[in-house]
């Protein structure tokens, strides 16, 4: 009983570090993973992608073009050509079994899973498995975000613990009503949307359906956020966690 203490009532949203923090090292890099650690990130997302030999990697874009000095989409290319790329700051690209082996336990982790370029649901019994590897799925370490809801149901029937966020383009965001909210409620914990999309009326929606609401963004994230928490969303991306952590702070 008694009055809540300030720390009870205090608005405490999940920073999600975007890529690691992104802003400030190569994404999906050691550097940008142990930044965001350091600076307090409560999650670190990762983004996978299937080599064509079959291994997970963190990879974001469908091609290595953009973060590495070769080319060619990640599907294309085995796990040892993927390794002898360059990204910037003498990084390499990650393996998914990489990072958790490197942060165990230490980390938590919030990975979004892809389908192929034909959308072929390919990648969840390795994911599970990796995951399992570090008893990270009953230590609680883990939350899997997604746009394909197959791909979360798939994951659910190898492991029923593990916690879903399901994303949402814009245009099923411009659609969203009650009854789909409770059809994804069956599977996820929350929804996840493009800040830019995201409304009182429609957080008020979601909370209604018995959900939670994470937000992302693109490249107006400065512009966006300060909104975003003054709304009380419950978890937050951002590509500088530290910077994330402070506006928490003034909210
Ligand atoms: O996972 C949420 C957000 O990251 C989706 O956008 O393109 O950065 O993966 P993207
Ligand atoms: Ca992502």
């Amino acid at each position: 009983g008694g009055a809540p203490t300030e720390k009870e009532t205090a608005y405490d949203p999940l920073i999600i570090a975007h890529r690691g923090a992104s802003d400030l090292e190569p994404e999906h890099t050691f550097l940008s993973y142990e930044r965001a650690l350091e600076d307090g990130a409560d999650y670190i997302e990762i983004d996978l992608r299937q080599t064509k030999d079959g291994e997970l990697v963190a990879v974001h874009d469908e091609d290595v073009d953009r973060i590495t000095d070769g080319s060619g989409k990640v599907e294309d290319l085995t796990l040892d050509e993927i390794k002898q790329l360059n990204v910037d700051k003498g990084q390499k690209i990650l393996t998914l079994q990489e990072i958790v082996d490197k942060y165990k336990d230490t980390a938590h982790y919030y990975i979004e899973t892809r389908t192929d370029s034909k959308e072929n649901i390919v990648m969840e019994e390795q994911l599970v498995s990796i995951l399992e590897s570090q008893d990270l799925i009953e230590k609680d370490r883990v939350i899997i975000q997604s746009f394909y809801e197959d791909s979360m149901l798939k994951i659910h029937e190898l492991n029923s613990e593990i916690p879903f966020v399901r994303l949402l383009r814009k245009a099923e965001v411009q659609e969203l009503d009650d009854e789909t909210l409770q059809h994804i409620k069956k599977y996820a914990m929350a929804v996840g949307i493009y800040a830019g999309s995201v409304d009182a009326e429609l957080l008020k929606q979601i909370h209604d359906n018995g959900l939670q609401l994470h937000v992302y963004y693109y490249d107006d994230e400065k512009e966006l956020a300060p909104k975003m928490l003054d709304m009380k969303v419950d978890g937050f991306f951002t590509n500088d966690p530290a910077y994330a952590i402070d506006l928490v702070k003034e909210a």
